[in-house]
């Protein structure tokens, strides 16, 4: 299949028209929103959303979000919204937050995967509303990535994944927030997050209160999430990636990546700016390190942390280490995905002494604290 690539430059109604013509028609379309660019599909028509799974090799017991762009679409959607969802739904709409609602009949089962609820947003993206408002029904879009990669942030990294599998990709530059909506279920005795995101759980408990979160989201494999999707390994580069968390995980991973340089290992670094200044003033030159840095701050953690993961796979490093954050604010999205990423292979970092907090097998180097 031939995909189109507009740039939204220059004309961008006719672009969003003709992608909202293919939307109608059954086809399938890269739209970018304000967390991360989504494959969107008629939501109320099944045949098309079936082709979405196909395109990104997704499980089909994984459901997906129905994006709309103005409030009174959601009512068709559900059989009842409750107080909280409307609380939910005046404060943070539109932007990065998905309500998990009672479902009605006319949400095709491949949407909900046979599930009594749908999860429904109202992205903040001008790009977004106006595909969604030109298409005329609300779009199923999950992240347009395929499946178990880390989420496409830009066009360039959708067209490396959907080139050839979909009909086109509406290109609208880099994504602000970066990590996917925050998904509250609202049909729970007390609101639940499924999924940490743009939306934090500070925020959420100003506005509603008492908020739970779901327990599986600490990593205990033991434990089955309430959200399909977040059971599976996602995010995760190719390379084996190990985690430091704790007050001092920015001077472990800095003292561990020059002993693996002296052992002559490639290793990729994922930490922020400070870290890898120092970093480059320790090392020899020619080193064999890649270090990537976001920034400094969580919203740059969250705005790059994606492309950043995406780009290890084109230098190959043997592994990559990376520097974790507090879980404060953004940092609770944040550190969903790098412990995703990463696989759940952390190690904790405290004043005098360095434990492994999940996970087995850690190379030694990475297991010693310089004095
Ligand atoms: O920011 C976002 O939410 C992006 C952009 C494109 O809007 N979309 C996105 O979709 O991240 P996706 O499909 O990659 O993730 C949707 C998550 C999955 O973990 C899925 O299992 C969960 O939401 N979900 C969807 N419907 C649900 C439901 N009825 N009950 C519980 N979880 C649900
Ligand atoms: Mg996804």
């Amino acid at each position: 299949m031939e995909t189109k690539f507009w740039e939204l430059k220059k004309n961008p109604e006719a672009a969003i028209d003709e992608a909202a013509g293919l939307i109608r028609a059954g086809e399938i379309v890269a739209f970018p929103t304000e967390t991360v660019y989504g494959l969107g599909a008629d939501g109320l028509n099944g045949t098309a959303v079936t082709k979405i799974f196909a395109a990104k090799g997704r499980p089909a017991d994984n459901p997906l979000i129905l994006h709309i762009a103005d409030t009174e679409q959601i009512l068709p959607l559900t059989t009842g919204l409750n107080a909280n969802a409307r609380a939910l739904m005046e404060t943070f709409w539109p932007g990065p937050l998905t309500i998990v609602v009672p479902r009605s009949e006319i949400v095709p089962d491949a949407v909900s995967a046979g599930l009594d609820t749908v999860a429904v947003r109202m992205p903040s993206h001008p790009v977004a509303a106006a595909l969604i408002r030109a298409a005329g029904c609300p779009i199923a879009a999950p992240s347009a990535n395929v499946s178990g990669k880390p989420s496409p942030t830009n066009a360039q990294d959708v067209a490396e994944d959907m080139t050839g599998k979909i009909a086109g990709i509406l290109d609208g530059g880099s994504c602000g927030i970066g990590v996917e909506s925050t998904v509250v279920d609202t049909t729970s005795p007390v609101p639940t997050i499924l999924r940490p995101g743009g939306i934090t759980r500070e925020m959420l408990e100003e506005r509603l209160g008492a908020v739970e979160i779901d327990p599986a989201l600490n990593g205990n494999p033991a434990l089955r999430p309430k959200a399909p999707g977040m059971k599976y390994r996602h995010y995760a580069p190719q390379a084996p990636m190990y985690l430091y968390e704790g007050p001092q995980a920015g001077q472990r991973l800095l003292e561990a990546a020059i002993r693996g340089q002296k052992q002559g290992l490639c290793i990729g670094v994922l930490c922020d700016d400070a870290v890898k200044k120092r970093l480059e003033e320790s090392l020899w030159r020619g080193h064999t390190l890649e270090i990537l840095s976001w920034g400094s701050g969580k919203p740059d953690l969250a705005e790059h942390l994606f492309e950043l993961l995406r780009s290890f796979d084109r230098v190959s490093p043997q592994l990559i280490i990376g520097m974790g954050v507090d879980e404060k604010g953004l940092g609770l999205a944040v550190m969903n995905r790098l412990r995703k990423a990463a696989g759940y292979q952390i190690l904790l970092a405290e004043e005098d002494r360095i434990t492994v907090r999940s996970g087995s097998g850690f190379p030694e180097f990475l297991l010693t604290a310089d004095r």
